[in-house]
């Protein structure tokens, strides 16, 4: 889909972890919507070519931060004040797994690294969100769960229930934030062909039994995941909140 359709125009919007895969997509889509976008990720090479691929203008800006890093979260968003002297909508779509052992032999240090980027990352974002928001009365914070919070499935153990602990914030703060005229929502996706998922749907074996499994018969594209989150930030979402759309092409129905 190309072409205008959320009237976004103007908005600054921050996605975390848009230095490629679907925060990359949505910060394009974004830019289509005359949006103006701001994208932070860890690594300075991956923002450098995401700028290239999104056309270096003055209408984007990337910023390095590890979001589990409070004093890098408060730069980013100081950043973002300096830049645009205004803030409407946060996409929380940093993610990252390390495939992990059974709970009971996965090390300490290896849980608080995953829960670190995964939920921590998303709370320090959305409490300076929130905080900023309040101030000027509206805003709005879409974050990407994943069908992990919701199906207990090897190796992802820890990453589906930080992705849980995302599901159960979006309520939290949806409630907390209502009466501010904040709308807090979450889209989960099943697969989607991304670099995260690579090692699965790069094995055809592998990506053909995942297929079978999805009555739509394939795995999602970035573009799949995107029009749900533009919507949920668009103010025809405005009467939405506290809630997880899932992507996932029926997989979590059969
Ligand atoms: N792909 C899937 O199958 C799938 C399915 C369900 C849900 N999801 C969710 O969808 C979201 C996007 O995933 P994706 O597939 O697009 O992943 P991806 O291709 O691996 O991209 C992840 C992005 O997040 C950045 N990032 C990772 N950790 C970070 C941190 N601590 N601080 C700042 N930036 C960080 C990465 O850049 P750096 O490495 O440079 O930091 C990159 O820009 C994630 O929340 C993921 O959990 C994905």
């Amino acid at each position: 889909m190309t072409g205008m359709k959320y009237n976004l125009s103007e908005k600054v919007v921050v996605v975390t972890g848009g230095s490629r895969g679907i925060g990359l997509e949505i910060a394009r889509q974004l830019l289509v919507e005359n949006a103006r976008v701001v994208i932070c990720a860890r690594k300075k090479e991956g923002l450098d070519a995401a700028m290239e691929s999104l056309g270096q203008s003055d209408r984007v800006l990337a910023i390095q931060a590890h979001i589990a890093r409070q004093e890098e979260v408060e730069h980013l968003f100081e950043r973002v004040q300096e830049k645009f002297s205004r803030f409407d909508i946060l996409i929380n779509n940093v993610g990252m797994n390390i495939l992990t052992a059974s709970l009971a032999d996965t090390e300490p240090a290896l849980w608080q690294k995953i829960i670190d980027s995964n939920l921590n990352g998303t709370y320090l974002c959305s409490r300076k969100a929130a905080q900023l928001m309040k101030t000027q009365g509206h805003g709005k914070i879409v974050s990407i769960s994943s069908l992990a919070a919701r199906k207990s499935s090897p190796g992802m153990g820890v990453y589906g229930i930080a992705k849980a602990g995302i599901e159960m914030m979006t309520k939290v703060l949806a409630s907390e934030l209502a009466a501010s005229n904040i709308q807090v929502n979450s889209v989960a996706p099943g697969m989607v062909k991304t670099k995260f998922s690579e090692p699965f749907w790069s094995n055809e074996q592998l990506h053909q039994e995942i297929c079978k499994g999805i009555p739509a018969g394939r795995i999602a594209e970035p573009s799949d995941v995107v029009h749900p989150v533009l919507f949920l930030a668009s103010e025809g979402a405005s009467f939405i909140t506290g809630q997880t759309i899932v992507v996932d092409g029926g997989q979590s129905i059969v």
